[in-house]
């Protein structure tokens, strides 16, 4: 593993330790790196309303494009489940909204057990703006 994606990882499992999950107990982590590499860290974020509740990957995609940014490299999820963590339907929506198809997508589990897919892999034949 290259050094600056060991960082990265790094960068994904110290938000765990933000993530605001008084309801699910549930934390996940990410870090969105910017073509510049520029990081952007993502926690869950949840509400008593729960289905006003924002998951870690959009909370980091939502924070760079709020700072201008439309570049991405690569994004980076953590959680702490057996497996590589699965991200939500939504997530993978607004991912294709912002990510080329062939951007990756590092899945990382407890134990560090990682994953690595393709934008198009998590959301195939998805809905764009060229359907539009
Ligand atoms: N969650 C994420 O933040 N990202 C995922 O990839 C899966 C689910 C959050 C939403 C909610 O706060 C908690 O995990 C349990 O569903």
């Amino acid at each position: 593993m290259t050094k600056a994606k060991k960082e990265w990882l790094e960068i994904a499992w110290e938000a765990l330790d933000n993530a605001y999950v008084p309801y699910s107990h549930f934390p996940v982590g990410a870090c969105l790196v910017t073509e510049q590499g520029k990081t952007y860290q993502g926690i869950n974020i949840e509400n008593a309303s729960f289905g006003l509740s924002n998951c870690a990957e959009r909370t980091a995609i939502f924070k760079a494009v709020s700072e201008g940014e439309r570049d991405f490299a690569r994004l980076v999820i953590a959680g702490n489940t057996l497996q590589p963590i699965s991200p939500c339907g939504a997530c993978r929506q607004v991912m294709a909204e912002f990510f080329a198809p062939d951007m990756p997508v590092t899945l990382v589990g407890e134990k560090g057990i990682t994953k690595e897919m393709t934008v198009e892999q998590l959301l195939p034949y998805s809905f764009t703006g060229q359907d539009l």
